[in-house]
This record gives structure tokens, sequence and C-alpha cells, in this order.
């Protein structure tokens, strides 16, 4: 778990301004659910077999006996929240989206955490392979947006209750056979979760699974029919997505397609997003028959790979408080009114220092402008604000408060060019429209 400082901060918020501009251009909506869970909910949602609920949830007793665990993933919740709120009696199509923690006991490695943290995106409603497309193409979208260089988006799909016990027995029939060349692990998992020995990374597993029959070659004709069309879709966007049918997921609400995103820049943990199709989830959950699909990015990963420039700050402005109590009450009172004004950082010391420390630290801090608050200015009636970047210096009133703001402010954005800061929607673009 890490702690995220003030000069991390900034690409933080970056991608989230990003991402609450961008998925709302295809209809999702921001949600922002608990970060605990009954446990019954992920054992019931995301399988009792599967590592995150076998050894990795952080779960506690709470003080009236109930299991609880902090959220490994959010869909489960996302689905539960689906449920409670009766939302099929209102939206036919739920698009939602959150961005928080999600925590996994797992072992720690570059790009893996115990808290990290996720955007998820779910289309809640529709079945067919144009929401998954459409899902895929935004997820996409997004990551071009935040620069991320190369990626590779690996398909895969996993069929649905029709098609699925047929390639499962299958596959076991085909892994039962050579059992004794399985890593120990695998040779567990065989009957009780099969597909998982797909992904494993063992050579010689890998080297069996390389013959093994492949999902994708064993659907029912709808799932066969859904993957198609969304290959298609994606196709027609220019989206190139490489089906691998070592592609399993470690959850198992999977169903239908399924994708990744992955990143050589990553080294081990390459998947800077995954998802896919989970259409018995809700039912499973106690809700009704209603599909869905999603997924979620993870962002410790998207930051490593982003390329965003720095949104451009305010101008900062350091008040120099030189002299008695008389200026620096002038000083806190125009620091404090160009504060509410908006359009600058306003540096000041909180206690005395000399001249020459608070020009420091006004470099320090890469301020832009530097007044002179002083009492011999007040007596004067005028006071000078240096631009510590070029040594130009103009004179500001010092009669009252309320005019040295009004001019510094007028000096800062008009004279000295700052321009209040931009908006998230001005400093972004994709590639081609980069500013
Ligand atoms: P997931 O593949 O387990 O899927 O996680 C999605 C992404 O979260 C991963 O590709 C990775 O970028 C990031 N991630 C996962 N674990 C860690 C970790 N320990 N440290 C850092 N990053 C991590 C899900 O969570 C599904 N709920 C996605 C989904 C949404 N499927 C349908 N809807």
């Amino acid at each position: 778990m890490k702690d995220i400082l003030p000069d991390e901060v900034g690409q933080w918020q970056l991608v989230e301004a990003l991402a609450r501009d961008f998925f709302p251009r295809f209809g999702y909506q921001e949600l922002r659910l608990p970060l605990l869970e009954k446990t019954e909910l992920f054992v019931r949602g995301i399988g009792q077999t599967t590592d995150v609920v076998e050894k990795e949830m952080y779960t506690l007793t709470d003080i009236s006996g109930d299991s609880l665990s902090l959220r490994p993933e959010a869909t489960a919740q996302i689905c539960r929240a689906f449920v409670e709120h009766s939302i099929h009696k209102q939206e036919p199509v739920w698009k939602v989206f959150t961005i928080g923690p999600m925590f996994r006991h797992e072992r720690p490695q570059k790009g893996r955490y115990r808290q990290f943290h996720q955007i998820n995106c779910e289309v809640i409603g529709p079945g067919e392979g144009e929401a998954d497309a459409e899902l895929i193409a935004m997820l996409i979208g997004f990551l071009e947006q935040c620069r991320t260089g190369r990626l590779t988006i690996r398909i895969n799909s996993l069929g649905c209750p029709r098609c699925r016990p047929a390639y499962r027995a299958k596959l076991i029939d085909f892994l039962r056979d050579r059992r004794g060349a399985l890593c120990p692990d695998c040779q567990r998992r065989l009957e009780a979760n099969p597909l998982r020995v797909l992904d494993c990374k063992q050579p010689g597993c890998a080297e069996i699974v390389a013959q093994a029959p492949a999902s994708a070659d064993n659907l029912c004709p709808e799932c066969a029919s859904s993957f198609v069309l969304v290959r298609e879709r994606l196709a027609l966007l220019g989206i190139e997505a490489l089906l691998d049918h070592r592609l399993v997921r470690g959850l198992d609400y999977y169903v239908g397609t399924t994708f990744e995103v992955v990143s050589e820049k990553l080294g081990g943990q390459d998947a800077v997003a995954g998802g896919g199709r989970y259409d018995g989830l809700i039912q499973a959950l106690g809700g009704p028959e209603v599909p869905g699909t999603g997924f979620a990015i993870g962002l410790e990963r998207l930051l490593l790979l982003a390329e965003l420039e720095g949104r451009e700050q305010r101008p900062a402005v350091f008040i120099g408080v030189v002299g008695g109590e008389r200026a620096r009450e002038f000083g806190v009172e125009v620091a404090h009114r160009l504060r509410l004004a908006g359009q600058a950082r306003v540096l000041m010391d909180l206690a005395p220092r000399s001249l020459k420390a608070q020009l420091r630290a006004a470099d320090k801090a890469g301020a832009l402008g530097f007044f002179f608050a002083g009492e011999e200015e007040l007596a004067s009636g005028r006071a000078r604000l240096r631009n510590l970047k070029t040594g130009a210096e103009v004179s500001v009133s010092t009669q009252n408060a309320t005019d040295s703001t009004a001019e510094i402010s007028i000096v800062l954005m008009d004279q000295w060019g700052q321009g209040a800061a931009p908006g998230p929607q001005e400093d972004r673009g994709s590639k081609g429209e980069r500013r």
C-alpha cells in the first residue's frame, strides 16, 4: 500500500479529470460505493475457488458478528447496488463508472499493490456484442487520450452456460491425459477450475496448453455470432484485437467476450486493463436476469504509462512582509483577498522572516511575482510587484488592500500574460490534436 504524496497527486488528478470528462461522452455516469461489503457478496460474485476469494481478501468480523471484506474489485458490488436499488425497473441500460481503491493481499511487485486503484466502467442491460464493442472501443479511446504508447488488446470468448460445460468437459479430458506433466497447482485446479490451467505461466503447462482445445472454437451459435460481431465492430473502428485462447481472466463471473489490454513497458504485471461479460452475475446475487459487461483500468499501471503534460498551474505570487504589525496586517488582507479572487496561488510566510529569506522561498516555490508589502510602501502609498522571471517591476497602489488586490491581479493576468489556470477541457486531446 503506498502513499501518494503531493508531487504525484497532480498526475492522478489529471487522469481522474480526464475519466470524468471522457466516459460521460459515451453515456456513463459516475457512482460511488462503499469500500466494505459483506464477504458473502464476493464469495458468491467472484467465486469460491478464485485466488481473489481464496487467498487475497482483507476480511474482518465487525462488532455485530458480520463478516465484511474490503472490496477486492468493484463489479460484484456495482451489481449488488443494481439489485438493491431495483435499477432494472428504471433503466433498460445502466452505464456507470467508478474510481477508487481496491484491496487484494497479493505478493507486492512493480505495478502490483495491496491497495491499488481502478477506474471501473460497467454497462448493465444490453446482451449483444454491440455493447462489448462499444465498451472496448471506449476503453482504447481513453487509454489513447492518456498517451500510453503501444498497447496490445487480447480478446477471447469463454462461452456461456449453454456451451461452456461441453467445452469444460473436453478440456478436462485433454488435461487428464497429460496430468503428470502439469505443475502441482494445475493438477489441483484441473477438476475444480480447469480454465485457469490455460493461463498458467509454468513452461511445462504452457507447452501442453498450446495444444489444448480452445473455447473460442467451441462456442454455441449465439456466443459465436456475438463474438464475431465484437471483432467486426472493432475492426470497423480500426482497433486491432488479438485472439488469445489462453485469456481466461481470474474471476469466475465471466462469460462470452473477455479482454485484456497489455503493454510491454509494464514488465511482469503487464495488464493495464481487463474486463468482459458477466451475464449470470446479477441473477447469482438475487437479482433479475439482466446481462452486463465492463472493464477496470489499473490506475497505478496507467500512470506508469501515461504521458500527460502537467496542467498549467495558476501563477504564484509571494506577499513579502517587511516591517511590523501594520505591514503584516496589510499583507494578510491582500493575500486573503487575492486567494478569494482565485486567479493566483498566493504564498505568504506565517511568521516574520528576513526579506532575503522570503525572496529565496518565493524563488524556490517558482513564484512569478513578489509583492513588497512594507511599512515604507504603506507610508508612500505605492509598492513594487516584481516579476521574478524577468526582473521587471510594476508599481501598485497601497492605499487599501482592495485596490492593491485588483492591481496585482491585473498585472499577473494581463500584463504578465499568465491567464487563469486552464480547465480540464483545455489541455487534453488525443495524439493528433495535441497542443
Ligand atoms: P482485474 O483484471 O482483476 O479485473 O483487474 C483489472 C485491472 O486492475 C488489472 O488489469 C490491473 O491493471 C489492475 N490491478 C489488478 N490487481 C492489481 C494490483 N494488485 N495492483 C495494481 N493493479 C492491479 C477486475 O477487477 C474486474 N472487476 C474488471 C471488470 C469490470 N470486469 C468486468 N467489469
